[in-house]
């Protein structure tokens, strides 16, 4: 598939309006995005495992306008108040997309949104925002051509996400979903997040993700200046290349339902991420000295315990602690004993694996 096949030409019915809503998670990588050419294509593959409690939920009605708007005509309200300073990011998403949602001038919109987990809580948002709002326009889209089969809905629903941003492309299906040309995944582009469909051990189902939340403040590096960081990176070429062979050993981990692997792989990553951070210029350390207690128990308890638990990170100084379902009860006292104090607040969210965005009933 290419752009192109995502532009529908012309529509067997344009409603007058209408609402629609959608409910779409957030997702934690294990192989890590980070750097990316033009239009949000990624500058290596990445896969990750959709969550389950975190997400947002997004309504969205549509009412046509008399002729259509100069500029996009949207009211935008987050938890019921309204939010002008989320208008620009919207606004660039939308002229990202025009080309591909030839329809979204011809109406004025009404975006409610909101989050599951608490606001400024340092959980990036936008993986499940963007998606949720991508799944919405797909939706208005299928109303005007009711033919579209459930396959080109998702594809192109993870497309238009990816352009609001990268991880969103991630958010749409559930319950592992890669995204980027891989050798080894046949249906693998840098266009769209695809459905892991290769063999996965049981002892993946249910996995636990809780995540700590150590800082709250706001982004001390944007996504958008992190991924430009790696174009004149000292390491770059390595790290690409380091990513493709992780997701193939990866593969091989998920097929053997090897944990010892799993964690290798994902710790690893997380700490790649990190280092890129740190040996970029300007370089930054997103870690805070709570971060690393925490990376320090883990070790030290999954030593003592013979347990799987394993940590990742975003691109931030929280914490994402992994587990099988098996060994949940001793992780959680675990986490409770003796991690659990070096939360801001002592907050941290319980999430695990879920299975992807789901239609509200509006
Ligand atoms: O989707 P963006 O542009 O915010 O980038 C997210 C990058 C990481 O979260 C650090 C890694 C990933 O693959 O999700």
């Amino acid at each position: 598939m290419t752009e192109k096949d995502f532009i529908l030409s012309g529509y067997q019915n344009l409603k007058k309006e209408g609402k629609v809503g959608y409910k779409s998670p957030s997702n934690i990588a294990l192989i890590k995005y980070w750097g990316k050419r033009a239009n949000q294509i990624p500058a290596n593959p990445s896969l990750s495992f959709t969550l389950d409690a975190c997400a947002t939920k997004t309504t969205m009605s549509f009412e046509r306008l008399a002729k259509p708007a100069e500029n996009f005509s949207f009211e935008l309200y987050f938890e019921g108040e309204p939010k002008p300073d989320f208008k620009p990011k919207i606004e660039t998403f939308f002229k990202r997309i025009s080309p591909y949602i030839p329809f979204l001038k011809e109406y004025h919109f009404v975006i409610n949104t909101g989050n599951s987990f608490p606001h400024s809580s340092g959980i990036a948002s936008s993986a499940s925002g963007m998606s949720a709002l991508a799944l919405c326009l797909m939706e208005i889209e299928r109303g005007h051509q009711p033919t579209m089969d459930d396959d080109f809905f998702l594809k192109k629903a993870s497309f238009l996400a990816r352009l609001g941003s990268g991880s969103a492309c991630r958010s749409i299906e559930g319950s592992i979903v890669q995204w980027g040309k891989h050798d080894a995944i046949s249906d693998s582009t840098d266009l769209y997040g695809v459905k892991y469909s290769d063999e996965v051990h049981s002892v993946f189902d249910n996995y636990h993700d809780t995540i700590l939340l150590v800082d709250k403040g706001e982004k001390q590096v944007s996504s958008t200046v992190g991924h430009n960081l790696m174009h004149d990176h000292p390491f770059a070429t390595q790290r690409f290349e380091q990513a493709h062979r992780n997701l193939s050993q990866l593969m091989t981990v998920f097929k053997k339902g090897d944990l010892d692997g799993f964690v290798k792989i994902v710790e690893s990553e997380a700490l790649t991420l990190h280092a890129m951070m740190m040996t970029s210029m300007p370089y930054f350390i997103l870690m805070k000295p709570n971060t690393l207690e925490i990376i320090n128990k883990i070790w030290a308890f999954r030593e003592a315990s013979k347990t799987h638990v394993c940590f990742t990170l975003d691109a931030g100084a929280n914490v994402h602690v992994l587990y099988p379902e098996n060994e949940k009860e001793i992780i959680h006292q675990f986490i409770k004993d003796e991690l659990v104090a070096y939360c801001q607040n002592q907050q941290y969210i319980c999430d695990r694996i879920g299975f992807g965005a789901r239609k509200l009933t509006v």
